[in-house]
């Protein structure tokens, strides 16, 4: 047998990484074949004639080009079932790529202002959460994030609706449109959110200028910096975000198709490990953007020639950074510390 060429090597590398997700917006993983057959089952017109056409439209010069369409997609979304198999859809993919666990956001604002009961989305996600957990065995929690595009008013009381749910939802986050929407404009609602227990998080530094990241630090009080790529603009962010050891998640395939970066060799995700970011990396919208984990980690190690050990780095902090039970985040640790060495 030949042997394998270095390229393969690191890609086999990386489908055989235990790996977590930290960063997948639901309604994100909504594959146009899905979109179609959940358009005929609610008796829904959309736009598209075919699949190639939905995927041809998918083609964005920045973050709000993307959330247009992001939006619109999610209209298809209607009954409990309908949560319930796009969520497992989504499980049944990535438990094919070794992703052991994952934290996943859903915009319940995206559906209550159409007319869907906060409570249709949650429990067609949660069951199918609960189904990946004994027959898919990928562990999963779930994140509400508040679209910021939208009040403070709006916020709280999507915050208001979520507290008898307190033991499905693990965290709140921050996301949507953000240049023009910083998070200061949330404080009241994430002082709320902290004081019920919820974990924190909010994408910043996106397309937003490192003061968005330093609110999400300083007025918010995150665990974790969702994106925060515009940060390495700033030295005293990046130190102050090395000292707290505050992780980000990293999209490199959504930073290439959302145009915040030009072209994957110029991603800052190296640059950032090098500087002792506790950076991750993570799908963000797969569906929409070309790839789930295993596509995101070998697209940006080929792009930035990433070694073994930086790949093994990237999947600890992932874990490391996870909201997991302590004896779960050790087992996993476990795990890839026996592929490290097997490898
Ligand atoms: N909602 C879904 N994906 C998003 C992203 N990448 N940034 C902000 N909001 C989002
Ligand atoms: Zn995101």
């Amino acid at each position: 047998m030949p042997k394998a060429e270095p390229q393969d090597e690191i890609d086999l590398f990386i489908e055989g990484l235990p790996k977590v997700e930290l960063h997948l917006h639901i309604e994100g993983s909504l594959e146009p074949e899905l979109m179609f057959e959940l358009a005929q089952r609610n008796k829904l017109e959309i736009p598209f004639k075919s699949v190639e056409e939905v995927r041809a439209a998918y083609d964005f010069s920045n973050l709000q080009d993307f959330l247009d369409i992001y939006y619109q997609g999610m209209n298809v979304l209607q009954k409990e079932q309908d949560f319930y198999d796009l969520t497992y859809a989504y499980l049944s993919q990535v438990s094919k790529q070794n992703v052991m666990h994952t934290e996943i956001f859903f915009d319940p604002q995206g559906h209550t202002e159409r007319g869907v009961p906060f409570e249709t989305v949650l429990n067609g996600i949660t069951r199918a959460l609960e189904d990946g957990r004994t027959k898919l065995y990928v562990t999963s929690s779930l994140i509400m994030c508040f679209l910021r595009h939208l009040s403070e008013e709006d916020a709280m009381k999507t915050l208001e609706q979520a507290l008898p749910y307190k033991d499905k939802i693990l965290g709140v986050g921050l996301d949507s449109s953000e240049m023009g929407h910083p998070p200061s404009k949330f404080a009241r609602v994430f002082e709320k959110a902290r004081e019920e227990g919820f974990r924190i998080m909010a994408h910043a530094g996106e397309e937003g200028p490192p003061e968005y990241v330093w609110e999400a630090l300083d007025q918010l009080q995150v665990d974790r910096i969702d994106h925060g790529n515009r940060s390495l603009e700033d030295e005293k962010l990046v130190a102050r975000l090395v000292k707290d050891g505050t992780p980000l998640t990293v999209c490199p395939l959504s930073n290439l198709k959302l145009c915040v970066v030009k072209d994957l060799h110029d991603h800052p995700l190296k640059k950032m490990l090098d500087l002792g970011l506790k950076a991750t990396i993570n799908s963000d919208d797969p569906a929409y953007f070309g790839g789930y984990m295993n596509e995101n980690y070998k697209a940006v190690a080929h792009a930035l020639n990433l070694d073994k050990d930086a790949l093994l780095t990237l999947a600890r902090n992932g874990i490391e950074a996870g909201f997991l039970d302590p004896v779960g985040k050790e087992a996993l640790l476990g795990q890839l510390d026996g592929y490290a060495k097997a490898a």
